[in-house]
């Protein structure tokens, strides 16, 4: 495991600049009060999330489907979103789909699980829709909204399963990469606003000590990588990052 976090105030001015030319954020606020606050471990609740989720699709212009399943061991029905937006190559052996994903499911209670990412993706969807107009999109982009992630990441392995891969068998497809928004980025510059786990300490002792130097201020990106396997993308990141600051 590598990790590498670089303290940069300038780079969120930047990405500020950046997402507020496309972004939304009052959209993505109303998504997060309106539906995406309540909490979604039953099924009516997790209903209410999933209709609200399809309907913000519904209104950028994208159909969505109901992926049901039924989980491997405990028998229980799960039911994941999806929304394929087509490329010009779609079907065929041309394309080269990308995932974008988040889980809809959550355990803890808190902005991040309580939909965070679900709003950003959201709000990806009706930006890569818009910029549909502008720019002519090579590849198709399909966006899931996974069920079950805390029951063994059931609606994940489904979607692979019944839908993902039926496709690329169809179609002869590739997959470009998988993108997995987890939560979005909180900034805080204060003093102790970014607390760490003790295990951090004892797996990260370089990087804890940069930010107990740095006063456990939340005003970093971290970037975390397996080693080796994930070693191209861990230099991209840091530097996509720092060109758009
Ligand atoms: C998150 O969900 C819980 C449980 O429904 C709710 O009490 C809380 O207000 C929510 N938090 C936010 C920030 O939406
Ligand atoms: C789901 O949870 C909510 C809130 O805890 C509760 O009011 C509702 O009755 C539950 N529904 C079912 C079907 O269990
Ligand atoms: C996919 O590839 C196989 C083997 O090369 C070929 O027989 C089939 O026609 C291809 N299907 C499509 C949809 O391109």
């Amino acid at each position: 495991m590598r990790i590498s976090p670089f303290f940069l105030s300038t780079l969120c001015v930047g990405i500020g600049i950046v997402s507020s030319q496309l972004a939304d954020v009052d959209r993505m606020q109303h998504d997060l009060a309106k539906f995406l606050s309540i909490a979604r471990y039953n099924e009516t609740q997790k209903a209410q999330a999933r209709a609200g989720i399809k309907m913000a699709l519904d209104s950028v212009g994208l159909p969505s489907m109901t992926h049901t399943f039924i989980h491997e061991e405990t028998n229980e029905i799960g039911m994941n979103v999806i929304a394929v937006h087509r490329g010009p190559y779609y079907g065929t052996a041309d394309d080269k789909l990308i995932v974008i994903m988040w889980i809809v499911d959550i355990i803890m209670i808190g902005v991040d699980d309580n939909g965070s990412g679900v709003a950003a993706l959201l709000e990806a969807a009706r930006i890569m829709v818009t910029l549909d107009a502008l720019y002519r999109r090579q590849h198709s982009i399909i966006y899931l909204f996974a069920d079950m992630k805390h029951k063994g990441l059931a609606g994940s392995h489904a979607f692979v399963e019944d839908v993902l891969l039926p496709l690329l068998q169809r179609s002869n497809s590739t997959i470009a990469g998988a993108v997995v928004v987890d939560g979005l980025l909180h900034f805080d510059p204060f003093p102790s606003s970014q607390a760490m786990p003790d295990s951090f300490t004892d797996t990260f002792p370089d990087s804890s000590k940069e930010l107990h130097d740095h006063k456990h201020m939340g005003d970093f990106i971290q970037v975390t990588s397996r080693d080796k396997k994930d070693e191209a993308i861990f230099h991209k990141y840091p530097k996509f990052l720092l060109k758009l600051a």
